[in-house]
C-alpha cells in the first residue's frame, strides 16, 4: 500500500508533464516558461484541449465563443442572491458550476463535442459567478461581462466595475496560464475519478472543485496570505517560522509531493509579486514572503510552491483573500475540463482497493443486549 498513493502512476496523459527533479512544467510539451512569457490564458485553454497551438484564425475564433458565453443564467444569478452572505466563495462555485449543469442543454451528453461546448460555457462563466459573488455578498449589483475585454481582464473588471490597467489584467493572465494543469494533482484525479464512471462534465468538475477547496491543496494560496498579514512585518518572519516549525506546524506554500526542486511557477510569480510591489509601491508582502523564504531555506529547505507568491500577487492586485482558491479555481478549470475528455477517450473505472485493518468476526448483538 502506497498512504495518499503517492509515487504511484494511476493514469496516462498527454496534458502535462512535470520534472519534479528539475523543476519544469510542460503543458502538452510546451515549456511553462514559454507559455507565461508568450501565451494567453484562452490561448494555452486551446493548447490543453485541443492538443497544439491554435492559428490566429483558430484562436480569435475560440475567445469569440468564451466572450459569448460569459453570461450565466438569470436562474443562477438568482440562486446567488438567495444563498447566505457567509457563504464562502468556494462554496459558492461549487454550488454555481452544479446548479449550472440543470440548464445546460447538452447536461447528460457525454460526447466530445458536447463536453467541449460545456467546457466552453462553463470556463467562459466560471469567473462571472466569482464576480458576482463577491459583489451581491458586499451588497452591489453584478457587473455584466464585458465584450471588449480578454478573459483575464474582464474578471477583474466584473469583480471591481472598473477596466483594469493592461498591465494588471496581463499579471492575472500570467496567473491563470500558470495554474491551467498539473498533471494528476488531487483536483485532477477527482476529476478524473468522477468521469471513469461516465458521468458528465458538470459532476466532474463539482468533484474537482470540492477537492481544490482544501488548504492542502488549492486552498493553501489563501492560507499563506492570512500567514504574511499574521507576521506584519518582515522583521517578524523568522520568530514566526521558526515559532511554526518548532511547533510541527507546517509552513503553506512550501513542500510539494512531486518537486524536489523549486516550482517553476513560483519562479514567475515571485517576479510577478517583485514588479507589483515595485510598480505599486506596497512592498510589504513581497518583503515578508522574501524573509520567510530565506528563514526556510535554511531551516527546513522544502520545495516553494505555486501558492506561495501567489498570495501576494493576488493581494496586490487588490483579490480578496477568499478569492484567491476561486482564482485558482477558474483557471484550473481549463486542465480539469481537458482530463475530462482524456479519461473519456480510453476509459477504464478507477477504483483501488483498501487493505482493511478493522475487526473481523464480530458477533451481531441484538440490540436490547447492547451495554
Ligand atoms: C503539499 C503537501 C501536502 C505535500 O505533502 P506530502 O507529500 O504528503 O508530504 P508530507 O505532508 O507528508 O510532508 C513530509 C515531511 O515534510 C514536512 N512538510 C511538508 N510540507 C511542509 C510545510 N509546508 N511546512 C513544514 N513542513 C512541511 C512534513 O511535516 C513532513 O515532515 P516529517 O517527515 O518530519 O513528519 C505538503 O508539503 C504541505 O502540506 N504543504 C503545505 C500546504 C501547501 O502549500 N499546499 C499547496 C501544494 S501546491
Amino acid at each position: 500500500m502506497s498512504k495518499g498513493l503517492e509515487g504511484i502512476i494511476a493514469a496516462s496523459t498527454a496534458i502535462s508533464r512535470i520534472d519534479g527533479i528539475n523543476g519544469r512544467l510542460f503543458y502538452r510539451g510546451l515549456d511553462i516558461d514559454d507559455l507565461a512569457a508568450h501565451s494567453t490564458f484562452e490561448e494555452t485553454t486551446a493548447l490543453l484541449w485541443y492538443g497544439r497551438l491554435p492559428t490566429q484564425t483558430q484562436l480569435d475564433h475560440f475567445s469569440q465563443k468564451f466572450i459569448a458565453n460569459r453570461q450565466i443564467p438569470n436562474e443562477i444569478l438568482a440562486l446567488l442572491m438567495a444563498l447566505p452572505r457567509h457563504t464562502g466563495p468556494m462554496e459558492v462555485l461549487r454550488t454555481a458550476v452544479s446548479a449550472l449543469s440543470a440548464y445546460d442543454p447538452e447536461d447528460d451528453d457525454n460526447s466530445l463535442e458536447a463536453n467541449v461546448h460545456k467546457s466552453i460555457r462553463l470556463t467562459a462563466s466560471m469567473p462571472t459567478i466569482v464576480a458576482a459573488w463577491e459583489r451581491i455578498r458586499n451588497g452591489q449589483w453584478p457587473v455584466m461581462p464585458s465584450a471588449r475585454l480578454g478573459h483575464a481582464a474582464n474578471v477583474l473588471y466584473m469583480l471591481t466595475g472598473y477596466e483594469p490597467d493592461p498591465a494588471a489584467a496581463r499579471v492575472l493572465d500570467t496567473c491563470l496560464i500558470l495554474h491551467a494543469d498539473h498533471g494528476l494533482n488531487a483536483s485532477t484525479f477527482s476529476a478524473r475519478i468522477t468521469a471513469s464512471t461516465q458521468s458528465d462534465l458538470h459532476s466532474a468538475i463539482v468533484s474537482a472543485i470540492g477537492t481544490l477547496k482544501g488548504p492542502l491543496h488549492g486552498g493553501a494560496n489563501e492560507q499563506v496570505m492570512r500567514m504574511l498579514l499574521e507576521i506584519g512585518e518582515a522583521d517578524r518572519a523568522e520568530q514566526y517560522v521558526r515559532g511554526m516549525l518548532n511547533g510541527r506546524r507546517k509552513i503553506m506554500g512550501f513542500g510539494h509531493r512531486v518537486y524536489r526542486a523549486d516550482d517553476p511557477r513560483a519562479a514567475w510569480l515571485q517576479r510577478l509579486s517583485a514588479d507589483l510591489a515595485t510598480r505599486s509601491g506596497v512592498r510589504r508582502w513581497y518583503d515578508i514572503s522574501e524573509k520567510v523564504r530565506t528563514v526556510m531555506q535554511a531551516a527546513k529547505p522544502l520545495p516553494v510552491n505555486v501558492d506561495f507568491y501567489s498570495a501576494s500577487v493576488y493581494y496586490t492586485l487588490g483579490v480578496p483573500i477568499d478569492l484567491f482558491t476561486p482564482m485558482f479555481a477558474i483557471s484550473r478549470v481549463a486542465g480539469w475540463t481537458a482530463h475530462v475528455y482524456e479519461q473519456h477517450s480510453d476509459n477504464r473505472l478507477i477504483r483501488p482497493e483498501s487493505e482493511y485493518i478493522g475487526p473481523m468476526d464480530v458477533p451481531y448483538v441484538p440490540i436490547a443486549e447492547r451495554g
